[in-house]
């Protein structure tokens, strides 16, 4: 009996003095670490480690998950890029809620259509983009577009040769739009037609600008560079190749 009572006291001696710390942020003797501090999982942080464990397979990969389906990517670093991926800085006029139901939008009082006039496209084409641009461009127009438009930009889709549907222009005769009025109302959709800002990104609508001054100018996007039109003609050099 003594003996025990001994030891208890040696043992609770020994216990107090050793769970004490003269670290004033030290918590003292942890147990169940894991109740203490929880690993920290932070969705863009790859630390491969969790639980005290390194995992490496993790340190090589994205730990956060694959956004949702039709959702914006906003990534990267190439700045002209990742501007093409931030929200469009023009809103749309107030009679869009009546006329094209647009919800979550914060609308203005202004005729941003208008002002849209001295937006330029800013995916410029270059010699090494043209001709992915064009190629893309083609394809989201034959799946977004031709079945109102028609195949060819004339006004002569699908929907309007079934007499189902009216009022489409030839993009021919709206060679007079900026590009930005193109992409505005591309983007929010004008009269008959629809918004596309929510099943297209910035960067698809822009190609889709070009893609309609290419129905409106098949030369459009293969100008000879400036220094050998100047010295091969001497005609006005349309530099934009718009006319
Ligand atoms: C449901 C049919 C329909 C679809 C789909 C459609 N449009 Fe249109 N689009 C129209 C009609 C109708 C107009 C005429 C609108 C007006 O001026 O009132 C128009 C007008 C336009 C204009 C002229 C805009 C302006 O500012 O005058 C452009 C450019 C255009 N569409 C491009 C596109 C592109 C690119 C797509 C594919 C993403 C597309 N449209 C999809 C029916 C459609």
């Amino acid at each position: 009996m003594k003996n025990i009572s001994k030891i208890s006291v040696i043992a609770f001696a020994a216990l107090s003095l050793s769970s004490c710390s003269s670290d004033p942020d030290s918590p003292g003797y942890e147990y169940m670490p894991d109740m203490y501090r929880s690993s920290a999982i932070e969705p863009y942080v790859d630390y491969g480690h969790i639980r005290e464990r390194e995992h490496k397979e993790y340190k090589t990969k994205m730990s956060a998950k694959t956004p949702p389906f039709a959702t914006i990517p906003y990534y990267g670093t190439d700045k002209k890029e990742v501007e093409l991926m931030l929200p469009y800085h023009r809103k749309p006029n107030k009679s869009f809620k009546i006329t094209h139901g647009l919800k979550g939008y914060e609308f203005s009082n202004e005729d941003e259509y208008a002002l849209a006039l001295s937006d330029d496209n800013p995916l410029v084409l270059t010699e090494e983009n043209k001709e992915q641009i064009f190629e893309d461009g083609k394809k989201l127009f034959n799946s977004k577009c031709a079945h109102c438009h028609g195949k060819k930009g004339d006004g002569n889709g699908t929907m309007v040769e079934s007499g189902a549907y009216a009022g489409v222009p030839d993009y021919a005769n709206l060679k007079h739009l900026s590009d930005g009025q193109i992409f505005y109302s591309i983007y929010y959709g004008k009269g008959m037609m629809g918004a596309h800002a929510s099943i297209l990104t910035k960067k698809e609508i822009w190609t889709l600008v070009h893609q309609v001054r290419k129905f409106q100018d098949p030369n459009y996007g293969s100008l000879k560079p400036l220094e050998e039109s100047l010295t091969t003609d001497t005609t006005t050099v349309d530099l934009d190749n718009k006319k």
